[in-house]
């Protein structure tokens, strides 16, 4: 059996590291990728999900998908479409919202994971932020090696 590939922990000392992480993670980006936000409310996945697309080139105004459940984003070769699960009551809505043609598309940002476990994509890249005060949060990084090993790359350069 391939041996276990080593979760990241980064210690996110204040909104500038996560806009390094949230390149980092764009530039991993591909069509049929998921990256899944955990933490609590006010954790930073809406922050962290722009911070990604803010890398990928988009300017226009990125809105919490709290409501709309889904917002799509056409960067420069990559379709990218950010999901908020909080409010879904059922995890059969999800096929409403499109994920398997969004994924056959292009990349997923996915705040709430744990509202659809049953739904969420295998080989999804994970993110869990913990508060850790104010402004310091804790990224706890896991998924496939292709994603683990690009970011181990940059560890250093999230930590600034
Ligand atoms: N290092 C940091 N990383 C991310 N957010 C931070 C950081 N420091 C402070 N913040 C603030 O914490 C708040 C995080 O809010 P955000 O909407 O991103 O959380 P969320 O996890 O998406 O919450 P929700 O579950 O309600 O969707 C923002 O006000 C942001 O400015
Ligand atoms: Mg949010």
């Amino acid at each position: 059996m391939a041996s276990p590939i080593p979760e990241i922990s980064l210690s996110l000392s204040g909104l500038a590291a996560t806009r390094r992480l949230g390149a980092a993670i764009a530039r991993t980006l591909r069509a049929g990728d998921a990256v899944l936000l955990s933490g609590d409310l006010g954790a930073g996945k809406t922050t962290l999900a722009r911070a990604i697309l803010d890398a990928l080139g988009v300017r226009e105004p990125v809105p919490s998908p709290t409501f709309t459940l889904v917002q799509t984003y056409e960067t420069a070769g990559l379709i990218v479409r950010h999901y908020d699960l909080y409010r879904i009551e059922d995890e059969a809505e999800l096929d409403e919202l499109g994920l398997d043609d969004a994924l056959a598309e292009g990349a997923v940002l996915i705040e709430w994971p744990e509202h659809a476990p049953s739904r969420m994509p295998s080989g999804a890249l994970t993110v869990a932020l913990d508060a850790a005060g104010e402004t310091a949060r804790i990224a706890r990084i896991s998924g496939p090696r292709r994603f683990m090993d690009a970011l181990a790359a940059l560890v250093e350069v999230v930590r600034g």
